[in-house]
């Protein structure tokens, strides 16, 4: 048993082994993600483009981590730059910056009139650009813990880039979160899309692990949850 889980490690592991029970998640993965299953939800009445199970992963990981500081690259609506302020909010302090290429006007509006608009600073710019990165650093010297969530463009090289680039931040015991690391899984190719099996998230964090030893895989995560975007995408820090 953990802080995160009531569940134990073993019992854990000895689901996510249980071949028919990972087939089933896999099949309903594949299924799900051709419905577009993530775009059914919202947190406190913006829309979040996750499956749930994702979202109650990184409210496990948040409430064990206690960041002051989330970073998260790719805000879309805005759903779950709410989310993360939610979890600030109940924690008594912190801000998430959230950063996106393309933050269109009725989704910045509904944020910024957000009643948990005071926690998040949004940037509008790409997660590899100089001064946008620049700007984050500025805001990570105050911090004490800072989480990373990456979810922008899912092409290789750009997650590569931003692992290089926000991988810093996290310190010991902290957590940075690879979404849609699935599509390294999947059968692809995804119509109007770069990123595909081999270029993707997935791949990019392979890479990124093969050189890096600050970081492993938390692999309770996936493992319990079966139903992820992010397998194998949970990454703990265990060096500062
Ligand atoms: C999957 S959506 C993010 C979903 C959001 N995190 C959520 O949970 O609701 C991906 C977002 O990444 C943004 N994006 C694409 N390329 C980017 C880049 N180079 N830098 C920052 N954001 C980028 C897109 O504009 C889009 O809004």
């Amino acid at each position: 048993m953990n802080e995160r889980s009531p569940r134990d490690e073993h019992a854990i592991a000895a689901m996510a082994a249980d071949a028919a029970m990972a087939g089933s998640a896999d099949d309903f993965m594949r299924k799900s993600i051709a419905h577009r299953y993530s775009y059914n939800f919202s947190w406190l009445g913006v829309p979040i483009i996750q499956y749930p199970q994702d979202v109650i992963a990184l409210q496990e990981l948040v409430w064990a981590d206690r960041p002051d500081l989330i970073i998260e690259t790719g805000v879309a609506h805005g759903g779950s730059a709410v989310f993360f302020a939610s979890m600030l909010e109940l924690l008594g302090g912190g801000t998430v910056v959230a950063i996106d290429i393309d933050i269109r006007p009725h989704n910045r509006a509904a944020i910024e009139s957000h009643p948990l608009a005071k926690r998040i600073v949004l940037v509008e710019g790409s997660s590899t650009d100089a001064g946008v990165v620049a700007m984050v650093a500025d805001r990570a010297r105050g911090a004490q813990r800072v989480m990373v969530v990456l979810d922008s463009d899912h092409t290789h090289e750009h997650v590569a880039r931003e692992l290089e680039l926000y991988s810093p931040f996290v310190k010991r015991g902290g957590h940075l979160a690879v979404l849609d690391t699935i599509v390294e899984r999947l059968p692809g190719p995804f119509p109007g899309r770069p990123w595909g099996p081999g270029n993707s998230p997935g791949s990019a964090v392979g890479a990124f692990l093969a050189k890096n030893d600050r970081f492993v895989v938390d692999a309770e995560v996936s493992d319990k949850l079966l139903i992820t975007v992010a397998p194998g995408g949970y990454l703990r820090c265990v060096r500062d």
